[in-house]
């Protein structure tokens, strides 16, 4: 069977794709090492064509034109990879459970520093409110594409992605759809109005994020090089209380990146020293 014309992928040379390894890796730290090319062929072709340039070199001219500023953002969109899920790697949440039951009532903070579409964020916001209650507490989420973003904020997602919310959480914080919405599940607008999404580009994190007990930073740093971890840790420890905990997912590592995080168990990290 011959492929449709639209849904052809476009031709890219060797000296084409360093141009983009270059951008994004400029703009978000992401390594697209070469045996990416093929993705990243796939995930840009479409947009190639709806533009209706044949090659990538119109393409980057486009991307890269200051009066085309809006369209870096549609290629980060594309470029990013947002696989995530509710309650993943449930050791975590288990710990966020302990510190928060240990902090009562002190103003605990969490942010979800790479939070695609949502799913970590209000994961920690159900554990949160279990804990927490009415009291004070908050749940920032940041990511830098701004498609998944707009998908966290609605708190709409296919019933066929809550196999993690445990049980008696799903009850509480969970709204199944009817009718028209059969299928899908909505957070509790009590919920959502705990959480706030943010747009933020971890290499240049916003300044108006304030300090948090818990960093999760998860699955976001398998797309960077050394220079860059380090880089990125470097950047979020001064959004982390004197006594707050960092913690990585579980194919990463902080060992030789900092010396301001000690390991408190696999993935989790502490300050190691004091805030001055
Ligand atoms: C695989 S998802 C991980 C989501 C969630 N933390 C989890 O563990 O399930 C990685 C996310 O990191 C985001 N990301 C990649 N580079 C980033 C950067 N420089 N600044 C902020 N977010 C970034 C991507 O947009 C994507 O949504």
């Amino acid at each position: 069977m011959t492929q449709a014309p639209n849904a052809a992928t476009v031709d890219i040379t060797t000296s084409e794709y360093r141009q983009f390894q270059k951008l994004i890796f400029d703009i978000a730290g992401i390594s697209l090492s070469d045996a990416k090319k093929l993705l990243l062929v796939g995930r840009l072709s479409k947009r190639v064509r709806k533009l209706e340039y044949s090659t990538f070199t119109e393409y980057f001219k486009f991307v890269t034109d200051p009066a085309h500023q809006a369209e870096l953002q549609v290629m980060v969109d594309l470029l990013t990879t947002n696989e995530t899920y509710f309650f993943r790697e449930p050791k975590h949440f288990d710990f966020l459970r302990q510190r928060a039951g240990q902090a009562r009532g002190s103003g605990f903070r969490v942010w979800s520093a790479a939070s695609s579409s949502g799913e970590e964020a209000y994961s920690m916001a159900m554990v949160l409110a279990d804990v927490l209650g009415g009291a004070s507490w908050e749940v920032v989420g940041t990511d830098i594409s701004t498609r998944v973003l707009a998908k966290a904020q609605g708190g709409h997602y296919p019933l066929d992605r809550i196999d993690g919310i445990p049980n008696p959480l799903l009850k509480k914080y969970c709204l199944k759809g009817l009718n028209e919405y059969a299928g899908t599940l909505l957070i509790t607008r009590e919920l959502r109005e705990r959480v706030r999404f943010l747009h933020s580009n971890l290499m240049s994190p916003r300044k108006d994020l304030g300090l948090f007990d818990l960093i999760f930073l998860r699955n976001v740093m398998i797309y960077f090089d050394n220079d860059t971890k380090r880089k990125v840790v470097a950047n979020l420890l001064p959004y982390l209380k004197s006594d707050g905990h960092f913690i990585v997912g579980h194919s990463e590592s902080l060992n030789g990146l900092t010396a301001d995080l000690q390991p408190v168990l696999p993935t989790i990290y502490r300050r190691s020293e004091a805030r001055p």
